[in-house]
């Protein structure tokens, strides 16, 4: 791994190795890495006061600059709440670059000990989707695939689904998105195995919000692979080192809302500041 350190713009502060979260560095004239225990986060690129450190490749000069480039709590305010979701979409392609624009930002959400081993299924264009689609219902129109909804919650769904989709082009499921995208952690993520997908799609949720993109997260496509139809993981090239933990359609929306609504804080419970205490 390169990690290298501008010896003309290192100043020997030691903020690198303090904030090291895997203490990987130690200071000497300027900070030595111990690569065995780095986890490549690019914290210590990060908080170079005098941007010194280049890691992996990554030199300073081609990071985002932050101080000053925060959006203020009010944006944000409007992004949370004026997210929502999109059950209409235009029948039209992303845009290619803005599909990779937003996927390359998503990118950026955090996952565990950094491990960063997601992968994602993305119907990009809406002809994969379509085929997709009618895919999905033959499938769950066949007698066999019934049989297997005995325990399941959404089992009504799942029987009238195939049925308003083949006499009406109702898509009760996937709302004629043109897209999806499924995001799989690998199995050996343990307990964190489903958190790094969400964060991943929360992120891309509202990155797509700001791209103009509508997005719906959609449990009953999730739950279609993980309980009904398996089989279609390997079928739409899930490698078998990997579980997915949830699906999101996406889309330009065919829909805007003028205004938010209004959602009451969560109930909770401040601690005594003496608890804990004896
Ligand atoms: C984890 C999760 C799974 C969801 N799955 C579906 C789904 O399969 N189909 C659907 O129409 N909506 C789905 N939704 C959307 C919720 O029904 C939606 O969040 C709710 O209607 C509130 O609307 P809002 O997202 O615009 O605030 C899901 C939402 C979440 C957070």
């Amino acid at each position: 791994m390169i990690f290298a350190v501008d010896t003309n713009r290192c100043t020997s502060c030691g903020l690198c190795a303090r904030n090291c979260p895997q203490q990987a560095l130690h200071m000497e004239q300027v900070p030595i890495i111990d690569e065995r225990r780095c986890m490549r986060c690019q914290h210590c690129l990060a908080i170079c006061p005098t941007g010194a450190i280049s890691i992996m490749g990554h030199t300073p000069e081609n990071c985002l600059p932050l101080k000053g480039h925060f959006p203020d709590p009010k944006s944000m305010e409007t992004l949370i709440r004026g997210r929502r979701s999109i059950r209409r979409f235009i029948r039209k392609n992303v845009a290619p670059d803005e599909l990779n624009y937003l996927l390359s930002v998503a990118a950026h959400a955090p996952t565990a000990s950094n491990r960063r081993g997601l992968h994602l299924t993305i119907l990009d264009d809406m002809n994969s989707m379509n085929a997709f689609r009618e895919e999905l219902y033959r499938r769950l129109s066949l007698p066999e695939i019934q049989t297997r909804l005995e325990s399941n919650p959404r089992k009504e769904l799942f029987a009238t689904a195939p049925i308003l989709w083949k006499e009406h082009g109702t898509d009760r499921l996937l709302h004629n998105a043109p897209h999806c995208i499924i995001v799989s952690n690998h199995r050996e993520s343990g307990y964190n195995l489903p958190v790094d997908p969400v964060i991943f799609l929360t992120t891309f949720e509202l990155m797509a919000q700001t791209c103009g993109i509508g997005t719906l997260w959609c449990g009953i496509l999730y739950s279609c692979l993980e309980f009904v139809l398996p089989e279609l993981r390997d079928e739409l090239g899930i490698p078998k080192t990997h579980v997915p933990q949830y699906a999101m359609l996406f889309g330009y929306p065919d829909i805007t809302y003028p205004r938010s609504v209004q959602h009451d804080p969560y109930p909770r419970l401040s601690l005594h500041p003496n608890w804990g205490i004896n």
